[in-house]
């Protein structure tokens, strides 16, 4: 078969930035449904890349060179750019990770170390990824704190009703995911927000699922912490944002020490610097971030209103045609979902179910998700996951179902 025909001309146009879509996986063109996991990047991010290494490559913050000069100014626009993309208000509450893990991490240290002691508790939520459990459990178990879970219902909703009696005295922080990987369920974090703070609670918000498929504005949310990654939103890997309140990076500690952290070093004693510095030890991922900012332009350009609107309309879409395949189990359906679908055909392994499609060059994520708890909550081992982003079309929905009726056909 050749290439698939793309019928909207804003999304083939669109596909063209893209070039990795126009190969071919086992002979097929290759359908791409695993961007949950990791978006493909446009040629601008990649570019900008290039366009580092070949024309300004350099330190930065430490150079009165031309080189040191340009790439500083464009790391310090990245937080910029960052920063308004999300509304944090002020780039010095923007801060420059690796990624949604590594900046959970770095407020469960920075925060954990200094305000959580024996007996507190952490509140998360039972759709929680991986990486916004395990920070929480292992400060937990250094400090003697107790990690508590707001339960799911059968269809993926978070249990509102029992928010209140969760959240206590002794809770110090509540960090909840904005959407879930696993189920797409968008949270309704104003209100989750609203809760907590009516009780002096801080939250964190996992935001690696929602940034690139909604419109995501801190003004309005008010979260104390807000993270994701740029890889799941067109960017590249190894870069990624912990947003904190100005209020909170004033009383934190550095979390790592290092060049770039400092102010004045003397054998004696080290007076830090201010700001997101004071945070981003060691030479920063420079490329990294710049081409984070091109991946925002590249959303922005699109506009993430269409974009919400254009995956909503391929989830609805994949959503029904779904409905065709016989033993089918959706896993997560909340009335309010971003473009994720997880689902199980009768007994058959997820695994079979993703290896059948890989030879039809469908890519889709198999397993727990990083989500074991969540997978015990259903009593199952794992799902089918399919995720859209903005290059998706509905031809390669169509595609994709006929390729899963062939694989359930020969795994029946
Ligand atoms: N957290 C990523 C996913 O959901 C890797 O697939």
């Amino acid at each position: 078969m050749e290439a698939l025909e793309v019928i909207d001309p804003k999304i083939s146009a669109i596909r063209k930035q893209f070039p990795i879509l126009e190969q071919k996986v086992n002979g097929k063109p290759l359908i791409y449904f695993d961007n949950g996991a990791t978006t493909q990047k446009p040629l601008q991010v990649i570019h900008s890349i290039v366009d580092y290494y070949s024309s300004y490559n350099s330190n930065i913050h430490r150079g009165v060179h031309t080189l040191s000069q340009t790439a500083t100014a464009r790391y310090d626009k990245a937080r910029v750019i960052v920063g308004s993309f999300i509304n944090a208000g002020t780039s010095n509450s923007v801060i420059f990770t690796k990624g949604t893990t590594d900046s959970i991490n770095f407020v469960a240290n920075a925060y954990g170390n200094k305000f959580v002691h024996e007996g507190d508790e952490i509140l998360v939520t039972a759709m929680e990824h991986h990486s916004n459990i395990l920070p929480w459990q292992e400060l937990c178990k250094r400090k003697k704190a107790l990690l508590k879970v707001l339960p799911v219902d059968e269809n993926g909703v978070l249990k509102y009703d029992e928010l209140d009696s969760l959240l206590t005295a002794k809770t110090k922080l509540f960090a909840f995911t904005h959407v879930s990987n696993t189920l797409g369920t968008v949270n309704d974090v104003q209100r989750l927000t609203e809760a907590a703070h009516a009780k002096n609670i801080p939250v964190l918000i996992d935001g690696a699922q929602a940034v690139p498929h909604l419109m995501v504005d801190l003004g309005l949310i008010d979260a104390d912490f807000y993270v994701f990654s740029g890889h799941k939103m067109y960017g590249p890997t190894g870069i990624g944002v912990l947003y904190a309140k100005e209020k909170w990076l004033n009383q934190f500690n550095v979390y790592q020490t290092g060049g770039g952290t400092i102010k004045s070093v003397t054998f004696e004693q080290t007076e830090y610097s201010e700001g997101p510095h004071k945070f981003e030890a060691g030479t920063p991922n420079i490329e990294g971030a710049i081409a984070l900012a091109e991946a925002v332009k590249f959303m922005e350009d699109f506009g993430i209103a269409n974009l919400a609107r254009y995956e909503h309309e391929l989830m609805e879409y994949a959503t029904k045609r779904l409905d065709e395949i016989e033993g089918i189990k959706l896993i997560g359906t909340a009335p309010c979902k971003a473009g994720v679908i997880s689902f199980n055909v009768g007994k058959i392994h997820p695994f079979d179910i993703g290896t059948l499609l890989d030879k039809q060059g469908i890519a889709v994520r198999t397993g727990h998700h990083c989500t074991q708890p969540l997978m015990q909550c259903y009593n199952i081992q794992g799902t089918v996951r399919m995720s859209f982003a903005v290059y998706n079309t509905k031809q390669e929905i169509d595609v994709f179902i006929e390729a899963l009726k062939k694989a359930v056909k020969m795994l029946s």
